[in-house]
């Protein structure tokens, strides 16, 4: 049987994707390979929001020309945001190439593997507005038996002026909501405590359906026997609604961990990034959210050195990370995206004082990471048991409601379960407790 491996890059949107191309491709009978050598084919599943992320890629491509070289038969596809950006280039540039696949194409996997196999054709499938194609859910192949990724909205209408995502990912659809409930209800059958609903905008929810909104989604999910644990990702500080602020804080199983990109702490920046809401606002958005539901956490997305900003913007979000304290802050440097409005704005800061202003931030959010996991010491946390501590096999992890990182010494049986864990000890980027008893939720 032929063996396939897959490379995953970006955001959770692409895990989710993986999974279904890992599914299709064994509904055709190939089998996974843990070594990409020992592969037939290869498939990298791409991610272009940042520079960055694209040279991983050709990197990985400079590698495969190796192998390709070796073993003639091995077919090597990209798919993903970068599939869909450079669509023909990617197979100009790096030959070794067999077929690029742009966003929601790989739906065509059978039909582009069956093509290749009878004639040694370089394939390109990618349309300019791409439209999401469902794949059945009983055959996608989920990287873990205990949690399942969902997407619910797929596309982004937001066009915030530094991000490629809109161009590559299309106009927002929602799924269907009963299939969204059917989807889950098969994988509470199959043993799955915790589902994550994803979307760029997972407030958009229904707006392109009509009748039905993420709350309403929420609480339909809520009574699926079997769901544990309900997470939702990625929120837009202009968009949640008091309802769903309501629906989190009255349901249980939904986990009152918010992400919400910030992007900038200042007014300035915001306007030009097209975000829609001044720091106060947002600032007043996790006031309320607090106020409802006291445990509520907050993670973030920041960009550092966007076009324009000067030292003072900069310290307004430094400012912003001292104010909030967020659980986790993503940070990440302005980068250039070809065809966004901002790639062509001023852009005089050099890269030096962005590198030191983001030096400044990471060590800042360091700080109030670690005294935050001083702060959970002693206390009693509700984990999920994930699975075995790689580097110390009596140990087992698990994430806290709030997304932190916990090892506890426990018994393998016990992954999968809900534990009572106490937090003994505050790591920067984890925690250390001890398991006091299972708890059948
Ligand atoms: N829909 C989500 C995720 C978008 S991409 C959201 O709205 O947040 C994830 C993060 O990448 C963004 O939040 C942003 O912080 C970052 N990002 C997007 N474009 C970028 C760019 N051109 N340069 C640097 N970071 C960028
Ligand atoms: Fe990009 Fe903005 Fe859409 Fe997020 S909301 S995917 S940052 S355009
Ligand atoms: Fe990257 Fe595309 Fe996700 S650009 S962040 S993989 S939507």
């Amino acid at each position: 049987m032929p063996k396939y491996h897959i490379i995953t890059y970006g955001c959770q949107m692409n895990k989710s994707d993986s999974e279904k191309v890992a599914g299709i491709l064994e509904s055709l009978g190939y089998i996974p390979s843990e070594k990409m050598e020992e592969a037939d084919l290869i498939l990298l599943n791409t991610c272009s929001v940042r520079e960055r992320a694209e040279e991983k890629v050709f990197g990985k491509l400079g590698e495969l020309r190796k192998l390709k070289k070796k073993n003639q038969k091995l077919l090597i596809g990209i798919f993903g945001c970068m599939a869909q950006r450079m669509k023909e280039e990617l197979i100009e540039k790096f030959p070794h190439v067999d077929f690029v696949l742009g966003s929601y194409k790989f739906t065509e996997l059978p039909k582009v593997l069956e093509s290749l196999n009878d004639n040694n054709k370089k394939i390109v499938l990618a349309e300019d507005n791409p439209k999401p194609e469902e794949v059945d859910f009983r055959i996608i192949r989920r990287e873990n038996k205990f949690q399942a990724w969902i997407p619910i909205i797929y596309g982004c209408n937001n066009f915030c002026t530094y991000c490629i995502v809109p161009y590559l990912r299309g106009k927002e659809k929602s799924r269907d909501p009963q299939e969204i409930i059917k989807e889950i209800e098969h994988l509470a059958n199959q043993g799955v405590v915790e589902v994550t609903l994803l979307g760029q905008n997972v407030d958009s929810y229904g707006k392109d359906l009509g009748n039905v909104d993420l709350a309403d989604l929420l609480v339909e999910i809520h009574k699926i026997p079997g769901i544990k644990r309900i997470r939702f990702l990625t929120s837009h500080p202009r968009d949640v609604s008091d309802k769903l602020i309501n629906v989190v804080a009255t349901h249980p199983k939904i986990c009152p961990h918010w992400h919400l990109p910030l992007q900038a702490g200042s007014d300035r920046i915001l306007r030009r990034m097209g975000r829609g809401y001044t720091y106060n606002e947002y600032k007043a958005l996790i006031e309320k959210i607090r106020a409802k539901i006291p445990r509520a956490s907050f993670s973030t997305d920041i960009i550092v050195g966007f076009p324009g900003e000067e030292e003072e913007d900069f310290l307004a979000t430094r400012r912003a990370l001292e104010e909030i304290k967020f659980d986790t802050v993503n940070l990440a440097i302005y980068s250039k995206r070809p065809g966004t409005p901002a790639a062509s704005y001023d852009d005089p800061v050099p890269y030096e004082t962005k590198k030191k202003w983001f030096d400044e931030l990471e060590n800042l959010q360091r700080k109030i990471i670690y005294e935050r996991n001083l702060s959970m010491i002693g206390k009693e946390e509700l984990v999920l048991a994930e699975g075995v501590n790689p580097k110390n096999p009596k140990e087992l992890s698990g994430r806290t409601e709030n997304y932190r990182l916990v090892f506890f010494e426990a018994d393998r049986k016990l992954i999968g379960k809900f534990l009572l864990v106490r937090i003994i000890e505050a790591r920067l980027w984890s925690l250390r407790g001890e398991a006091i008893r299972e708890v059948d939720l």
